[in-house]
């Protein structure tokens, strides 16, 4: 059964501030290493804002089509009845892929006090592909609703980096296995490259159509058939 993207859909985050490793000599940290610095990002990231259409959380919310059955995992010191899973049919298989795996998860009660997030309350689950067609397939996160009386469903939204002037790409290698929701940013874990940093204000949706590649194509831009 193809466990494949294509119905898994959704938009794209771009990344900024992505400070790297340092072989500098040894010196004590001080609070201004920890400052996270725009990065040349921001006029690319100006130009997509300008080129495509800009989506909000609560546009995913609306437009989530995945189901989360609900589970109850036989671990001890279980709080609550309400876990879930993920979809499993017959053309679209979350529940058995071995193409990606879940990994951090973070809620929109990380992200403020009040618990939702512009009135909506959201978990986001990290998945890696790691060893799904040599990688380049990137890094996605799950935007799952757990609204009040909503049905439990979710979207997958690909993450994405800027490349070159006007286009992007999947970002190869980031195994995301750790993600933090905090205001309207999206801390993402790089296991050797620190912290990358997702913008909500800047998810885009794109042509779901374009199915077999990312970026650029013609007039348009795609990404492997992600909406
Ligand atoms: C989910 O949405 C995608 C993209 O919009 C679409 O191609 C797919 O058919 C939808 N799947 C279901 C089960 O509705
Ligand atoms: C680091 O800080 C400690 C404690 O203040 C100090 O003893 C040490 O000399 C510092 N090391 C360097 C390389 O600055």
């Amino acid at each position: 059964m193809p466990r494949n993207l294509l119905n898994s859909a959704l938009l794209l985050v771009f990344a900024f501030g992505l400070p790297g490793p340092s072989n500098a000599a040894w010196k004590n940290l001080t609070v201004s290493d920890y400052k996270l610095k725009q990065s040349g990002y921001s006029s690319t990231i100006a130009s997509f804002d300008k080129a495509l259409l800009n989506v909000q959380v609560g546009d995913i919310i609306g437009d989530i089509n995945h189901s989360n059955p609900s589970t109850a995992p036989n671990v001890k010191h279980l709080v609550t009845s309400s876990g879930y899973s993920w979809e499993s049919s017959s053309d679209f298989d979350d529940a058995n892929t071995d193409k990606w795996y879940p990994q951090g998860i973070t809620t929109s009660a990380d992200a403020y006090e009040k618990g939702d997030f512009d009135g909506h309350r959201v978990h986001l689950v990290s998945w890696h592909s790691d060893n799904y067609d040599d990688g380049k397939r990137g890094a996605r996160v799950a935007f799952v609703n757990r609204g009040p009386g909503g049905t439990k469903k979710y979207r997958h939204v690909l993450l994405v980096q800027p490349k070159g002037e006007d286009d992007f790409e999947a970002i190869t290698g980031l195994h995301a296995g750790g993600i933090l929701w905090y205001g309207t940013l999206i801390y993402v874990v790089d296991t050797t490259g620190g912290l990358r940093v997702f913008d909500l204000a800047h998810m885009y949706q794109v042509d779901g159509n374009i199915k077999d590649n990312i970026g650029k194509s013609g007039t348009k831009y795609g990404a492997y058939g992600y909406k």
